[in-house]
């Protein structure tokens, strides 16, 4: 295990677990509608190729790249697109995936944003949920997993850029990022 992991939360079998039992759901609700899928970088990139093997039916895929936490392990408060959709989203079904929902900035925007581009319907897929770190109303419709007040990493999820290519994920020693603060 990295060194400065605290403790694992979620092992590869874990998070495979979870994303085979949303699958099934989403597969099941958007049989017929060739759903775009939305990966919001970067945290999302492993969840999202994991989830769309699992799904195993037509749906179409794009990328957004928007950032609200930098270097910091508290978000700013200003979500910046970094990187927009090539895809029309008017007249869509969408599907938005995301590593986390913590203060629900990231999410309300892009809700907010898909809906003044005219998207036929918006949900929301998130494989982690911290609502103890809520801001902002906003809810997702799939949740894999609810998570306690602790900084996670791997798997997708990074401090300051490190341990996104975890296979797991697990929560980061406090002493790690007080030692930058
Ligand atoms: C993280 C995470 C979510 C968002 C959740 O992204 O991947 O997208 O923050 O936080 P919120 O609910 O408080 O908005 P980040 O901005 O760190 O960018 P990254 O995915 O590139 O790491
Ligand atoms: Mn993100
Ligand atoms: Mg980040």
């Amino acid at each position: 295990m990295n060194d400065d992991i605290l403790r694992v939360l979620y092992s590869k079998e874990d998070i495979d677990a979870i994303t085979a039992r949303l699958a099934d759901q989403i597969k099941a609700d958007y049989a017929g509608k060739n759903p775009l899928v939305i990966c919001i970088l970067k945290g999302a990139i492993m969840f999202m190729t994991d989830l769309v093997r699992a799904v195993d039916d037509y749906m179409e895929i794009d990328f957004m790249d928007v950032s609200s936490y930098g270097n910091a392990t508290e978000s700013s408060g200003e979500v910046k697109i970094l990187k927009d959709l090539d895809t029309s989203v008017s007249g869509r079904d969408l599907l938005i995936v995301e590593d986390i929902v913590d203060t629900g900035r990231t999410l309300f925007y892009l809700k907010k944003l898909f809906n003044t581009r005219n998207a036929r319907s918006i949900k929301i897929c998130a494989l982690m949920d911290k609502p103890e770190g809520r801001v902002v109303d906003v809810h997702a419709d799939y949740v894999g997993t609810t998570v306690p007040n602790e900084f996670v990493v791997g798997y997708g999820l990074d401090y300051a850029e490190k341990y996104r290519n975890l296979p797991y994920i697990g929560v980061l020693k406090p002493a790690v990022y007080q030692a930058e603060e």
